[in-house]
């Protein structure tokens, strides 16, 4: 059991603040089903993020675009459902936020209402100004989501390393600085460089959640399945594997192939 785990019984929005002010660091995975869910919040993990990587890890789509607001409420549901202490974010997925600020608060009400979920993340900073801060005035916590944002991936044309020129650093602190101002309770920094990351740690007082953004922020989030090994492909310099499922799996997996084969399965004890 970890000592967060016996500090904070159940993880809020607030718990978050109070643990960057006490310089706790955050932990964050993402979890999309009811099964997997129950074994992170079981461990301690302080925020689940219903990812909308779900479009990549769980439905195999190239990019996070094609995930739909009734695919990531069904997620979600399943990750509620699961969870003891956890904190559960969910994704508000492409095209169910940007275009205007009513259309983001009834996606975020949906999101709240139909999976139980406790905040949502979205990506960008001034562009989704207003739509964040209709979702805050109805009182649903959002995190935001600077650097790296896939879902302009067709805008950027590539998942490299954001904000290393000085004109993209500055306009990330900017909204890093804006997202705290309006009242998001948190913000992931997706790839960037871990000076800029640490420099707009410390300029806020919200906690800032990195992937790829060095460890001088408050928190990490890693997806689950590449943290386990399960996407075996996948091999970014700032990603740690913890397990090799993929070949774990693989060998349990063929072996059950050739015991149903052999005849070895089931056994005399396996069977009625
Ligand atoms: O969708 C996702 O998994 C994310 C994390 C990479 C932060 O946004």
């Amino acid at each position: 059991m970890s000592v967060a785990k016996k500090d904070y019984k159940r993880i809020t929005v607030k718990t978050l603040v109070d643990m960057k002010a006490n310089g706790e660091k955050i932990s964050m995975l993402t979890a999309y089903d009811y099964t997997m869910a129950k074994i992170v919040d079981g461990a301690g993990v302080d925020v689940i993020l219903v990812g909308d990587s779900a479009s990549n890890v769980m439905a195999g789509h190239e990019t996070t675009l094609p995930i739909t607001l009734d695919q990531m409420i069904y997620h979600a549901a399943g990750v509620v459902r699961a969870i003891e202490r956890s904190l559960v974010v969910v994704d508000l997925p492409f095209g169910s936020y940007q275009s205007d600020p009513k259309e983001a608060l009834r996606s975020a009400i949906r999101i709240m209402k139909e999976s139980g979920g406790h905040a949502v993340k979205l990506e960008g900073g001034k562009e989704v100004k207003e739509s964040i801060k209709r979702i805050l005035n109805a009182g649903i916590p959002v995190m935001g989501h600077l650097g790296l944002t896939p879902q302009s991936i067709y805008k950027f044309g590539t998942y490299t390393v954001r904000a290393k020129e000085e004109e993209e650093a500055d306009k990330l602190k900017e909204d890093a600085l804006m997202l705290e101002r309006i009242g998001c309770f948190a913000i992931v920094l997706e790839k960037i460089p871990a000076k800029l990351a640490k420099e707009v740690a410390e300029s806020i007082s919200i906690p800032v959640i990195g992937i790829g953004a060095g460890n001088g922020v408050d928190g990490q989030v890693l997806v689950l399945h590449d943290m386990l090994g399960m996407t075996h492909e996948f091999h970014p310099r700032f990603l740690r594997r913890y397990m090799n499922l993929y070949e774990d799996m693989t060998s349990s997996i063929s072996q059950y192939v050739k015991d149903v084969k052999s005849v070895d399965f089931p056994n005399d004890d396996e069977q009625y």
